[in-house]
This record gives C-alpha cells, sequence and structure tokens, in this order.
C-alpha cells in the first residue's frame, strides 16, 4: 500500500505515520527526518536545508523531489511505503504521481488528519524529538519512559529549534497556503480519507485503520 500523510505542522503525521508502517510493515519515510539528519552529520543538502527549516519555510521542491524518488526506487519500498510531509506543495504532489504512473502505480491513500490550529500551538511546546531516530514524544500525552531520553534508541530528546511559537505560526501560514490545496489534489483522485486528529492517540491510530479498510 502507497500512503502519504496530509496534515498541518504538529497534526500526528510523525506520531500515525510510525504506527501505521509497523502495522502495515512499509517503510516510514519522513523528508523532516531525512533533512533533520542531515543537518545533524552536515552535509551539504542539510546546510541548505537548514536555512528554511530554522525559519519555518519549506525547503525548495528541486531539493526535496529528486531525493525522495530516489528513496521509494529502494528494495525497501517494493511493497509499498508511508511518506511523512510530502508532497507538500503541488508541484511536489504532481512530481510522485508522475515518478508512480511511469511504474504503472499510484497513491491508495491521502490520509488527512485534521486539527484546528489553535490546538496544534498548544501541541508543539510539549513536543519532545530524538536527535537521533527520529522519535517523537509529548512532555504530557506521550511521555518517554525515562526523561528526556528516547524508548527506542536511548538517545537524547530535544525541543526542535522549529518549535518555537513564532516559527510555529509561520510554519501553519506556510501549510494553509501551499500544503492544504492537497487536499482537494488528493479529493480529487479519490484517494483521500481524512480523521479527526483532536482525538487521543490511540483513537487517531485506529480511525485511520479502519479508513484504510484494516
Ligand atoms: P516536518 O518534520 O515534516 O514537520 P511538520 O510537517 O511541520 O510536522 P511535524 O513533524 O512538526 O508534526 P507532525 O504532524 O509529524 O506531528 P507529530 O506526530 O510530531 O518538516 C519540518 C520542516 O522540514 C518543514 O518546515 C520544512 O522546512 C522541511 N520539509 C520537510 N518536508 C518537506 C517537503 N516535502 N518540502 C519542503 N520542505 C520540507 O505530533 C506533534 C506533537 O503532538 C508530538 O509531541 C506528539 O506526541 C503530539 N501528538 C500527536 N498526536 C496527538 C494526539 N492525538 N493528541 C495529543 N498529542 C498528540
Ligand atoms: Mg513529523
Amino acid at each position: 500500500m502507497k500512503l502519504i500523510m496530509l496534515g498541518a505542522p504538529g497534526a500526528g503525521k510523525g506520531t500515525q505515520a510510525a504506527r501505521v508502517a509497523a502495522e502495515l510493515k512499509v517503510p516510514h519515510i519522513s523528508t523532516g527526518d531525512i533533512f533533520r539528519s542531515n543537518i545533524k552529520n552536515g552535509t551539504e543538502l542539510g546546510r541548505k536545508a537548514k536555512e528554511y527549516m530554522d525559519a519555518g519555510k519549506l525547503v525548495p521542491d528541486e531539493l526535496t523531489c529528486d531525493l525522495v524518488a530516489d528513496r521509494i526506487a529502494q528494495d525497501d519500498c517494493k511493497g509499498g511505503f508511508i511518506l511523512d510531509g510530502f508532497p507538500r506543495t503541488i508541484p511536489q504532489a504532481e512530481a510522485l504521481d508522475k515518478v508512480l504512473s511511469s511504474r504503472g502505480e499510484k497513491v491508495d491513500y491521502a490520509v488527512n488528519i485534521d486539527v484546528p490550529d489553535a490546538a496544534i500551538v498548544a501541541r508543539m511546546s510539549g513536543r519532545r524529538a530524538c536527535v537521533s531516530c527520529g522519535a517523537t514524544y509529548h512532555i504530557e500525552f506521550n511521555p518517554p519512559k525515562k526523561e528526556g531520553i528516547c524508548d527506542v534508541c536511548g538517545a537524547e530528546l530535544i525541543l526542535r529549534a522549529d518549535d518555537k511559537p513564532e516559527t510555529v505560526q509561520t510554519r501553519l501560514d506556510v501549510y494553509h497556503e501551499q500544503t492544504q490545496p492537497l487536499i482537494d489534489y488528493y479529493a480529487k483522485q479519490g484517494a483521500l480519507v481524512t480523521v479527526d486528529g483532536t482525538q487521543p492517540m490511540d483513537e487517531v491510530f485506529a480511525a485511520i485503520l479502519a479508513k484504510l479498510g484494516k
């Protein structure tokens, strides 16, 4: 199954993508995590991406589309994948459709996690992310077993640089302007399913599986 996760920053794309990927046994591909790992490793791509990410802006399509095309061409994606945070613009969605249609494939579902802006701003300050594996926690709603330490890999948990309230607002503005149009784009393809992302995490997960017929 080929899935994409849509939703505002902080809607819960990463949280749910990780769980759905484990359930469906397909890779979870987060462009945000790929960029953050490149920043951590000091690569050229990381250097270029950092200035956009820290400002809450989108990394340009030309740095993003080829990266995803290469990733989904790898062997582990043969049985499907979950894209989290890509596509985020109409040109990215068109680029993805082009790559898939050249292989006789298409996006099966675009899962839109719907959360109003006010709830997002409240959520972000409590998020903690693993510097190493990208796992996501929340100090109140999903705390790690040991404070400040990742349950999955034991590395340190941090507040992401782009989770400052003023940057969160820019990310929301960018989302409404450039990413929200994808909801219509996938509705027209008949691939869109929407779940209420304000519910507790387990209920959001169950709602997604139900929409996927799992
Ligand atoms: P990216 O890493 O994709 O960030 P984002 O879209 O802004 O989304 P987040 O990761 O912040 O939120 P999420 O929806 O994954 O929510 P989470 O599960 O963590 O991108 C970062 C930057 O990289 C972009 O700004 C851009 O610069 C660049 N970039 C990435 N992809 C790009 C692309 N394709 N093109 C161009 N640029 C790109 O949940 C949030 C918090 O809420 C967590 O603490 C979680 O524990 C908690 N939570 C989750 N669900 C619930 C719930 N149901 N109830 C209560 N709390 C919950
Ligand atoms: Mg995420």
